[in-house]
């Protein structure tokens, strides 16, 4: 063990080396300085792993040096040696960074060497923590650094994707019109007892179904990029519903589905993009209409709801009684290109509607989601924010700013 003694009394560093020489259990290497220059060169040869310092008089002249020896040598350990009572010495001794004390009045080489043992002891257990430490700083370091790779990768990967649909769609709509209007051509010149009427109708069906993939796709690249401009205007949310009825009526009557809107008792006046919302509207009950079994009802209800962080909004409501959403299902249906267990490829679709649905609604600041209906079947929930400057009065005065 490395000693190295700082005292400026040289009787009193003799003093020392002759207690320290009488221990016989440790080994130890002493060094002794007196001046600051001579610490100095020490410090620069070798690490002492215990200083021992005298403090000269009351004032503790010497221990003002060795501020800087503590902040650079934090692997040495530094004990004061004082004269008893001076605890205004002591106080600022530990402020430093000084581990322990000893009183030269009851001083002997017994009690040095306990202190030296202990010192050492606590001083190697510091320097482990400190190592852990650092050990675990390390790995948060690196895990939060792959981390943010990964997440990059992932950002730049879902922006690749976005850019080569988007771009694909683009290329692929007009080749998918020209077949389009040639099948109808074609449907158009030939006897409806043509057997090749049979393959025209598939064909025509299947172009559909990829034109109307096509412009899902690139709808979502664009708002997904904010490529899209939202018109916000004030309105009657009921008017978009009635649109929507208006647009879905013969897919209503084909599968015999009532839509019941239950008159609100709450004000459906907000600010919202019209088209956007009746897209949501048209998805949501297009849909309802889609799951729910034929001769069945679907309900459309109104209510206020005022969310954790004190916003308060109305909820458009869409319940049907088809086979409703599962609970694991809930939130990954609102992801592009998922459908649900129960319906994936059994029932036609492109699985990107309520994604769209879900970039209008972000674009409105407000949310969308699904749940089982205590009695059954889906229920899906729009809320929108309340506009301060639009009308929240009764339903029977126009909207206005
Ligand atoms: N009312 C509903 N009842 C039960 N499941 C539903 C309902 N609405 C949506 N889902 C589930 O969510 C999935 C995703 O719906 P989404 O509207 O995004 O796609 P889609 O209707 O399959 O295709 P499209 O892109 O043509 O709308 C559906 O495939 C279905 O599994
Ligand atoms: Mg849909």
């Amino acid at each position: 063990m490395v000693i190295l003694i700082y005292e400026r009394s040289p009787a009193d560093a003799v003093w020392l080396e002759g207690l320290l020489a009488k221990i016989t259990h440790l080994e130890l290497e002493i060094h002794v300085c007196s001046t600051a220059e001579s610490m100095d060169a020490c410090f620069s040869k070798f690490q002492p792993c215990i200083v021992l310092v005298g403090a000269t008089n009351d004032h503790g002249e010497s221990i003002q040096i060795m501020d800087k020896y503590i902040l650079l040598n934090p692997k040495s350990a530094f004990i004061l040696l004082m004269d008893a009572g001076n605890e205004h010495l002591r106080h600022e001794a530990l402020e430093m960074g000084i581990v322990d004390f000893l009183t030269k009045e009851t001083l002997s080489h017994v009690v040095l060497e306990q202190t030296l043992q202990e010192v050492t002891a606590r001083k190697s257990q510091e320097l482990e923590l400190l190592r852990h430490h650092k050990d675990l700083g390390k790995l948060v370091f690196e895990r939060m650094a792959a981390l943010w790779a990964e997440k990059e990768l992932a950002r730049n990967a879902h922006i690749a994707t976005s850019a080569f649909l988007s771009e694909i769609s683009h290329e692929l709509r007009t080749p998918m019109h020209a077949i389009l209007s040639f099948t109808e051509l074609g449907l158009a010149q030939i006897s409806p007892q043509d057997p090749i009427r049979h393959f025209l109708l598939r064909i025509q069906q299947s172009s559909q179904h990829l034109t109307t993939l096509l412009d899902h796709i690139l709808d979502l690249a664009k708002l997904e990029s904010g490529k899209v401009e939202f018109n916000f205007q004030p309105g009657d949310l009921l008017d978009v519903v009635r649109a929507a009825e208006d647009g879905l009526s013969s897919l209503l009557s084909n599968r015999n589905i009532c839509l019941d809107v239950v008159p609100p008792n709450v004000s459906t006046c907000l600010a919202f993009d019209h088209e956007k919302m009746l897209q949501v509207v048209i998805n949501l009950l297009g849909n309802a209409i889609k799951f729910a079994p034929p001769c069945s009802r679907v309900t459309l209800f109104f209510s206020e709801e005022i969310l954790p962080d004190k916003k308060v909004g109305v909820v458009l409501n869409l319940h049907d009684s088809g086979p409703g959403i599962s609970e694991e299902e809930a939130d990954a249906i609102f992801n592009k290109f998922v459908q649900g267990k129960k319906n994936r490829s059994k029932i036609g679709g492109t699985g990107l509607g309520l994604a769209i649905c879900r970039e209008i609604i972000a674009a409105h600041k407000g949310r969308i989601w699904a749940t089982t209906h205590p009695n059954g079947g889906a229920l899906f929930s729009v809320w929108l924010p309340r506009h301060p400057n639009v009308s929240s009065g009764n339903n029977d005065h126009p909207c206005k700013q």
